[in-house]
């Protein structure tokens, strides 16, 4: 059994996002999962003032939502990514998750392996490469290993991603762990 934390970069809590996130969940609702929506917490964005690195405990000055984030990953075997395309990219709130991972602290975390899961409105074939490539350049710096992704396009409005297959696909790739 893993302890599984998915991440979910929409502030869209009844949105295509979440809704793939709780079909993950469902698949995987063999192991501890838990899902860390951005739009329950304030996290700011990382200042890079670098203080991480020498204060007690690699804490973060900023005292925000992160404290609480910290400790949810800091128990993770697993966390899935889970965004919609925001300019070809994660959601900036995503993003300021990840970022405040930039702390030694993670050097004390135990995650083996990485999940995805995106969505965009596009229906173009390359909508996904930067954010793939970004995930790739992460698996290989932190030496983890991919459960795999589910890459929706051509979802726009909440309750598009009902009309898709991609909600058992997710649950398929939940069930996988
Ligand atoms: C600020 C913003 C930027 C977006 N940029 C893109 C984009 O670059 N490519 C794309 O295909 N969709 C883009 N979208 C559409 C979302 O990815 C799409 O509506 C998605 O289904 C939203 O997921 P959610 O329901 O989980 O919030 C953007 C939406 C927003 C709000």
């Amino acid at each position: 059994m893993s302890n599984i934390v998915i991440l979910v970069g929409s502030m869209r809590k009844n949105g295509n996002t979440s809704r793939l996130a709780q079909s993950f969940a469902e698949g995987a609702a063999n192991n501890n999962v838990e899902i860390v929506s951005v739009a329950d917490y304030e996290v700011n964005p990382c200042l890079g003032c670098n203080s991480c690195f020498t204060r007690e405990g690699n804490q973060c000055f900023q005292k925000d939502d992160m404290v609480q984030i910290y400790e949810k990953l800091r128990k993770a075997d697993i966390v899935v990514i889970a965004s919609p395309v925001y300019f070809y990219g994660i959601s900036s709130q995503l993003k300021a998750v990840v970022d405040r991972l930039h702390t030694p602290m993670r050097n004390m975390f135990h995650i083996k392996k990485l999940g995805l899961i995106l969505v965009g409105a596009a229906e173009l074939p390359n909508l996904f490469d930067p954010i793939l490539m970004q995930y790739q350049m992460v698996l290989d710096f932190f030496k983890l290993e991919s459960i795999g992704n589910v890459l929706v396009r051509g979802v726009k409005d909440i309750g598009d991603i009902e009309n898709s297959s991609a909600l058992e696909e997710a649950y398929e790739l939940g069930a996988s762990i």
